[in-house]
């Protein structure tokens, strides 16, 4: 099992792929999650990804694909993988067509379609963990205690990038850049898509479907 998970900022790729990697037991691959961890730890790629993440933009193919690279190729991704946040550009997609090989028929996209009015209120109020990648919204999945994870007890915060600003930029870019990957796999008929508004129960219940 394959699957990409392609929509805009906040659209619940994080949620629902976390979801669908415990139901398959196949590894959940952020490259968001993988580009914040970069970050925290100092890294070279943390240090020239950090401004442009918090600006909203996107970080170059080239590193990109590289991290895709060397990630798909690890022993636990053999089996499947579920893709949040990659590919977010045609390029991007047309190189992970040589990393997995042509044989599409195991890959499966879904693309959550969430209209930007919903986007802005969702980024704004959501949470994470800084330590286990939790998500919360202070709303609709708030945890117990405003500031401390539910799960592992460690701080829970805004991103630097979950301002309205940034929010802004980053929508500008999936629309620019991102969606163009769905029409890359339309042509291609692999592309499923799923109305990502309703409870976080309720989308999952329709990507399951969509993936029988
Ligand atoms: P990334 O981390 O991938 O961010 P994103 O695509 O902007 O997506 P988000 O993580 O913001 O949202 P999500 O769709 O996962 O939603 P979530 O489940 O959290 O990328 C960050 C940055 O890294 C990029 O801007 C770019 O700079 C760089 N980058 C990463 N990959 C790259 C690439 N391939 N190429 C170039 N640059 C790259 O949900 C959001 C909120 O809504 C939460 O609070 C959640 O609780 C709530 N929620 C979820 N589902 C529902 C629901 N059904 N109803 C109500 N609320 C809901």
């Amino acid at each position: 099992m394959k699957i990409i998970f392609i929509g805009p900022p906040g659209s619940g790729k994080g949620t629902q792929a976390k979801r669908l990697a415990g139901r398959f037991e196949i590894p959940h691959i952020s490259t968001g999650d993988i580009l914040r961890e970069a970050v925290a730890d100092g890294t070279p790629l943390g240090m020239q990804a950090a401004p442009i993440m918090t600006a909203g933009a996107l970080v170059p193919d080239d590193l990109m694909i590289g991290i895709i690279n060397d990630r798909l190729a690890k022993s636990d991704a053999q089996r499947g993988f579920i893709l949040d946040g990659f590919p977010r550009t045609v390029v991007q997609a047309e190189k992970l067509d040589t990393i997995v090989g042509n044989g599409n028929d195991t890959l499966r996209v879904l693309q959550l379609l969430v209209p930007d009015d919903a986007i802005v209120r969702r980024i704004t109020l959501r949470r994470t963990c800084a330590q286990c990648g939790a998500i919360y919204h202070l709303e609709n999945n708030p945890p117990a205690s405003d500031r401390v994870c539910d799960r592992c007890g460690a701080e829970v915060i805004a991103r630097p990038d979950d301002n309205e600003e940034a929010v802004r930029k980053r929508l500008e870019a999936f629309h620019r850049q991102t969606l163009p990957v769905a029409t890359y796999y339309k042509a291609k008929s692999i592309l499923r898509e799923v109305d990502g508004i309703g409870p976080v129960d309720e989308v999952f219940e329709r990507i399951e479907k969509s993936l029988q």
